[in-house]
């Protein structure tokens, strides 16, 4: 197939055909093909998801949420592993990927979860599991919560294989009340992010503080940033009333502004995509659905002059396949995975939570004007055409580790 229009190469927008078959045989602005309205980037790899299935498919299954994953123009999402029960062992490691490689629409992959308890055995836990799947890296761990880890356990551990870790110290984290921005300060991310920093290397899960952006940036760690914390602030909580709880919280305006001016120092771009039903969200579970109005929400932001789009795409695509070691994925390069989304910035649309795919049933972005792709294209085959589903559950692949050595 050949697909002719404007395409982000290298940064640069140029007017240029681009050939393939699963793979990108060639980009050539001689190369005349099928007529695209619009702009055709890469598709997005979110690599912050909660899938949930398993005892919670109330809140979310792999089915629904790679479904919403793909009206968002998301072709690959690296799933977390607390789940319940988590992904701890490689027997619950198998039994989640054999159901993804049913029920996934997009392609997948699966962090493997890190408690005190496993911890011991975890190069042997890992081994196991890397006969056969690609795994992105042990995450995301916790320093505060059910499934909480201790620093010294994090720096021996370190040593195993990359560890993305969500950094809020339990030390200054006093309760989860609504709005619980109130109890969760700034400082207890500030403060895990300096201490994780000094014991090595991490890749730093949905940063919510300038200042945890800026000193990762200058660090050999990475950082990861979400919409909510650049386009949300505690200004939405009358707005958000019992849906407002996120781990990290919603900070203060300026604290978003501040981000998203300084968003060219973050690595990455995802969504924490962390679905509760509305009743759940009454008792004060924290967590925002977001994989579909992800791209939408930032393509929006380009729309309007805010962030370029080469900022914008290499944060949703270069730089999560660089740093998650995805061979294959990344930018539209001959050799890379067809995997594109087109999106015309002419039709802006107004988020509706009735018309999004997640079970949440519900958006913080109710009524936000966003841009959604009017095509998507993974691994060469077109998997949606204007919001209507072209393939079955199970169409998409789960990373195997195979990927990572033959670069196949
Ligand atoms: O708000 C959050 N929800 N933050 C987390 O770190 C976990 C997530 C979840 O799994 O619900
Ligand atoms: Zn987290
Ligand atoms: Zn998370």
């Amino acid at each position: 197939m050949i697909l002719r229009g404007k395409v982000l190469h290298r940064g640069e927008i140029i007017e240029a055909g681009i050939e393939f078959e699963e793979r990108i045989l060639r980009i050539s602005k001689e190369l005349n093909g099928k007529a695209i309205r619009g702009i055709i980037l890469p598709a997005a790899i979110d690599v912050h998801v909660h899938f949930r299935d398993f005892k919670e498919k109330h809140k979310e299954t792999i089915e629904s949420g790679s479904l919403s994953a793909l009206h968002g123009g998301v072709c690959l999402a690296i799933d977390q592993p607390n789940t319940s029960p988590p992904i701890t062992t490689p027997e619950t490691y198998f039994e989640r990927v054999k159901r993804a490689e049913k029920k996934s629409y997009i392609e997948y992959a699966l962090n493997l979860g890190l408690t005190e308890e496993n911890s011991a055995r975890i190069c042997e836990i890992l081994s196991k599991i890397q006969k056969r799947y690609f795994v992105p890296a042990i995450g995301e761990t916790f320093l505060c919560n059910s499934m909480r880890v201790s620093y010294p356990t994090l720096e021996r551990v370190k040593k195993v294989h990359r560890i993305t870790v969500h950094a809020e110290d339990p030390e200054l984290v006093r309760c989860n009340d609504i709005p619980n921005f109130r109890c969760r300060p700034p400082e207890a991310e500030v403060r895990a992010v300096k201490k994780c920093i000094e014991t090595g290397v991490f890749h730093f899960c949905h940063v919510s503080t300038p200042e945890s952006i800026k000193s990762i940036a200058t660090s050999s760690s990475t950082s990861e940033v979400t919409p909510h914390h650049l386009l949300l602030s505690t200004e939405d909580a009358e707005r958000l009333g019992s849906f407002v709880n996120v781990n990290p919280p919603l900070r203060e305006k300026s604290f978003a502004n501040t981000m998203l001016e300084n968003i060219s120092l973050a690595d990455v771009i995802a969504s924490d995509h962390a679905p509760h039903t509305p009743e759940e969200k009454k008792d004060g579970k924290s967590g925002f659905p977001g994989v579909e109005t992800l791209y939408p929400l930032m393509m929006n932001l380009v729309r309007k002059g805010v962030v370029e789009i080469k900022t914008v795409v290499e944060r949703l695509s270069e730089k999560p396949a660089a740093i998650f070691d995805l061979k294959g994925y990344g930018g539209i390069e001959v050799g890379n995975y067809a995997s594109l989304a087109v999106f015309d910035f002419s039709r802006v649309e107004k988020i509706k939570a009735a018309e999004l795919h997640s079970k949440a049933g519900w958006t913080p972005y109710e009524g936000f004007e966003a841009v959604f792709p009017t095509s998507v294209f993974i691994r060469g085959v077109q998997v949606l055409s204007n919001k209507e589903v072209l393939v079955e559950p199970g169409f998409g692949r789960v990373l195997r580790s195979v990927d990572k050595s033959s670069g196949d």
